[in-house]
């Protein structure tokens, strides 16, 4: 039987990829272990966060598009946003770790050394969660009451693990990329932050690296499963997990705008005012966990090469509300 456009697109994969592969998984292997790290001896010994100082930087906050704000009201802004940034991160990662445990099922009995890499990360991850599960606890205790988590972690992981695995990939890339350029442009040069804050995302960003080249190691290798029909429809998957992560944001925003109001006292804003918070929130979480990603230049370079122009357009214009706002 003469075999097909579709079959040959199965069938792509050289020796010679395979060993780049191989090479790409023991550097990432070799990373990981010398970077690994402990929650109580490294990362938090036995500290708590500061709250006279901000925790997101202004680069990811967009505070100073609020001028009306006072200074503590500034830090306030910083803290909610910076309790919510470590919240997200142990959300998406409870679908990172499984979906990474489930495609190491494809290593078991190939490639040992991909296999261990990806055994690593999603230990890592479920040490991640461990990790911003604790702090969450730490803020509970400290922070005004009435922070609203809007998402639950299994739900969301469920949902978008019903997606296809090239879709959770380029979202997932996109995630561990944008982690990277969050800690190397904006948290790592601001000495003001909360130094047990700091160093959280210090520490996340260290074991992070690996995960984007891994990442990007299983969509590509994924993507040369896929046959012509399967990648569009993936393309479809990806924009409808991007509109599922906008809801989030959506829901997440309007709950924390809620509560950044209450905790400055109702009285504080006038309605214009509460309406521009209402706005910014949003504005500052679609920019850290949606455009600062899509606009990752290495992103757009591999997004490019995995998608034909046409799919890029129809990206690009299911993104386009969410982008208007910063182009
Ligand atoms: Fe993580
Ligand atoms: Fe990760």
């Amino acid at each position: 039987m003469a075999a097909s456009a579709e079959t040959i697109a199965t069938d792509t994969r050289t020796l010679e990829m395979e060993l780049v592969d191989h090479a790409r998984y023991s550097r990432a292997l070799k990373a990981s272990k010398r970077v690994r790290w402990d929650i109580d001896t490294d990362v938090i010994r036995g500290r708590e966060f500061d709250y006279s100082h901000k925790f997101l930087p202004d680069g990811l906050s967009l505070v100073d598009e609020l001028d009306f704000l006072t200074d503590a009201q500034a830090r306030l802004w910083s803290q909610v946003q910076g309790r919510t940034y470590a919240y997200v991160f142990g959300l998406v990662e409870r679908y990172i770790g499984a979906k990474v445990l489930e495609l190491s099922g494809q290593h078991w009995l190939g490639d040992q050394v991909a296999l261990e890499a990806l055994v690593r990360f999603s230990d890592e991850e479920l040490k991640h969660q461990e990790l911003f599960r604790r702090l969450e606890a730490m803020f509970e205790t400290r922070m005004p009451a009435g922070y609203v988590r809007t998402a639950e972690p299994n739900d969301v992981a469920r949902a978008v693990l019903s997606r296809s695995t090239w879709s959770i990939l380029a979202l997932t890339c996109h995630i561990e990329l944008f982690v990277q350029s969050h800690y190397e442009q904006s948290i790592d040069a601001d000495t003001a932050l909360s130094p047990l804050y700091r160093d959280v995302f210090m520490y996340h960003w260290r074991e992070e690296c690996q995960h984007a080249i891994l990442d990007e190691i299983e969509w590509r290798r994924e993507h040369a499963r896929l046959a012509a029909s399967q990648r569009d429809q993936a393309v479809d998957d990806l924009i409808a997990l991007v509109g599922a992560v906008d809801g989030i944001l959506q829901a997440q925003a309007a709950a924390d705008a809620g509560y950044f109001v209450s905790a400055c006292g109702d009285a504080s804003f006038t309605p214009l005012e509460q309406a521009r918070i209402e706005a910014q929130m949003l504005k500052a979480y679609r920019w850290q966990y949606i455009v600062s990603g899509v606009q990752h230049p290495h992103f757009q370079r591999v997004l490019t090469s995995l998608t034909t122009t046409t799919q890029m357009q129809r990206i690009g214009q299911a993104l386009a509300p969410v982008m208007a706002a910063f182009v």
